[in-house]
Formats: C-alpha cells, structure tokens, sequence
C-alpha cells in the first residue's frame, strides 16, 4: 500500500477542495492511504500531517477555499527548511507528494523534488500565471466574480454618467485583466505587461463620452504600474484639465473566496485524479494541468524556468472591442 500526501500552498483558489478531495477519492480507490499536511510547506516543517479519509472529504466540492489551509512560508524558501520537510515525509513514511497551488508553491515543489523527493503538482492559482496550464483551478471563478462586479458598476455608472476604475489581482500578471476587460466590455486595461499612458486613458474616456456612452469602465491590474491608486492619484492631479471624476473599486479578494464554479469544480477533479496517476506510473517532477483543452504533464523543471505570456491576439481584441 502505497502513502501518498497532499497540500495546498500560496494564495488559495476556489477549486482546491475538489482537488483534495479527488486526490484523497482517487488514491483510496488504489488502496492507497492519503494523508493530508495542515497550512501547506508551514505543515510539512511542523509535521502536521494527518490521514484522510474518503468520508473526511465529504460534501466539499462545492466549498470554497482549502479545508487543508494554506500559508505562505518563508523557512521553507531555505535548503534547510526543505530539509526539515523532507525529514518529515520521511518519518511519516510518506512515499510521494501532490501539491496544489501557483508559481510559488510549484517553485518550492521542485526544490523537494531535487533533494530527490517524488512530488507532482497541480496548477492552482487565480492569477493564471503558471507556465504548463493554459488555465489553472480558480482562474474561472475568480474571472466571473470580477465580472459580475463589473457589469454591476456599469449600471451605476450609467446612471449617473461616471467613470469607474476597478482593480482585480494577477499579482505580476494582466490575465485576469485581460480577460474581464474583455467579458466585461471595459473601455480601456490597464496591464503590467503594456505600458500605460494616463493622458492617452483619458482620451479614451473623454470620447466614450463624446459618442454618447453614459459610463467608462476601466479594468486595471493591481500589477500595473498605473494601478488604481496610481490612476486616482493622476486623476485628482489633473482633476481641472481633464474635466471628469472617476471612482475606483478595488475586488480584492473578493475574487479567492466563495463556492468554485462548475468548470473549476471538474478541472480541479480531473487534476487530482490526473496527479494521483502520475505517482502511480511513478512520473515525478511534473506539474498536471490543461493543454490544447487536455490534461497534460509538464516538467517542473520547466515550469520554473518559463514565463507564461499574455496572448497578444487577445490583447489586440480587447482594443478593438474596447
Ligand atoms: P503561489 O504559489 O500562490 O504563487 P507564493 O509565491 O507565495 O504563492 O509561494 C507559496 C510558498 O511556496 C512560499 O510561501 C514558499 O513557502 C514556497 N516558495 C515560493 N518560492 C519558493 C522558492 N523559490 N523556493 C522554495 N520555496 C518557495
Ligand atoms: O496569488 C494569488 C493572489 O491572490 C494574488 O493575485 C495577490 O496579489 C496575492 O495573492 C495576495 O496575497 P495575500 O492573500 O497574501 O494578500
């Protein structure tokens, strides 16, 4: 009987517990034991790690967040924090390792696994910024949160013939940006990866006026160099020669909490499954996540090395839609 372990790490995304409990489903159906680490790599250090049971993950498909926890850890960035870990796995006699989350906790998972630990990871991170998966778990749910935000603002907008700016995470990465700005029909992005000029922004926001539209959307990334709170500043500037007010909301993480949507809920189930297989076949060092609409594996190796971009199609839609 092989014994498996499972943690969530970084930011946490809706999806993370229909992955545990895939993870915790499918490894059972080996005849496997899983055991689930409390409060990600902080759990390892500490030897928090627990056997879970299929009946443990029991109505949580739905639930957002991470029944695991998460946490960020800095010991763990360490050779000696890793070490500390890996003498965890060990004495628990843990034989492989799953874990779920974004760039960070993936660049942590392989540091483990050059100490010559197994591990697998599983794409998880609302920010989409992960080399190996065109989408990541979280990444839907947050983007329809945001979304309904917007069209919301939009009606008040209209009402009141207003300007609204509204900030979304991504960290260093516009994809959530981009992506709202699009489904939502923003009139201008702001993104880290594009220089903005704010003169240029108000322009933009002048001649929706000027064409008649009641409001101006602005989607801006909190990654941005103009983001919100760099937008409202240059706003208030030049308040006098621009000659309109505009009014920011920032989503926060409004955009990580709540119940995941379906597609994060089967993404997130066929990732677990998809990492449970990987140890099974003993594929170790790899990140599971979705290319060309298929589960796929990817060396962490590479996943750590390589940038993940914006695709510039996509950017030159949101300009002409826009
Ligand atoms: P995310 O996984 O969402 O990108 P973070 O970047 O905060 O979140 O990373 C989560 C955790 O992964 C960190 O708190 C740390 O424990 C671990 N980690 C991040 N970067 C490294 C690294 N370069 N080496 C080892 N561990 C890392
Ligand atoms: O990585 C996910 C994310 O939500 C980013 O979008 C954001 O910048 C960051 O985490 C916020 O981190 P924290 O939850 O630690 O404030």
């Amino acid at each position: 009987m092989k014994r498996i372990a499972v943690l969530t790490s970084g930011g946490d995304a809706p999806g993370m517990n229909a992955a545990i409990r895939a993870v915790v489903r499918c490894g059972a159906q080996k005849g496997w034991q899983v055991f689930g680490v409390r409060d990600g790599y902080s759990g390892l250090i500490s030897g928090s790690i627990n056997l879970l049971k299929t009946r443990d993950v029991g109505g949580m498909i739905q639930r957002g967040g991470t029944i695991l926890g998460s946490a960020r850890c800095p010991e763990f960035r360490t050779l000696e924090g890793q070490q500390i870990a890996l003498d965890q796995l060990k004495r628990n006699a843990i034989e492989g390792l799953i874990v779920i989350g974004g760039n960070g906790s993936q660049t942590g998972n392989y540091a483990l696994s050059r100490l010559g630990f197994p591990v697998v990871g599983i794409a998880s991170t609302i920010d989409n910024d992960l080399y190996g998966s065109e989408i990541c778990i979280g990444v839907d749910t947050a983007l329809n949160i945001a979304l309904e935000a917007i069209d919301r603002l939009k009606t008040t907008a209209s009402s009141h013939k207003r300007a609204f700016l509204i900030e979304v995470m991504g960290r260093d990465c516009g994809y959530l940006a981009l992506m709202a700005g699009l489904a939502g029909g923003a009139e201008a992005i702001t993104l880290p990866e594009i220089e903005t000029d704010p003169e240029e922004l108000a322009a933009t926001l002048l001649h929706a006026y000027e064409v008649g539209k009641r409001h101006a959307i602005v989607v801006v990334a909190e990654g941005a160099k103009y983001n919100a709170e760099n937008l409202i500043a240059y706003f208030s500037k030049h308040h006098e020669r621009l000659g309109f007010e505009i009014r920011a909301t920032i989503l926060g993480h409004t955009q990580r909490g709540g119940a995941p949507g379906a597609f994060d809920r089967i993404l997130a189930s066929r990732f677990g499954e998809a990492a449970v297989d990987c140890l099974e076949k003993d594929e170790y060092s790899v990140l599971v996540g979705l290319i060309d609409g298929e589960i796929r594996t990817t060396p962490l190796a590479e996943v750590v090395a390589k940038k993940k971009q914006l695709d510039p199609r996509l950017i030159n839609l949101a300009r002409i839609l826009d």
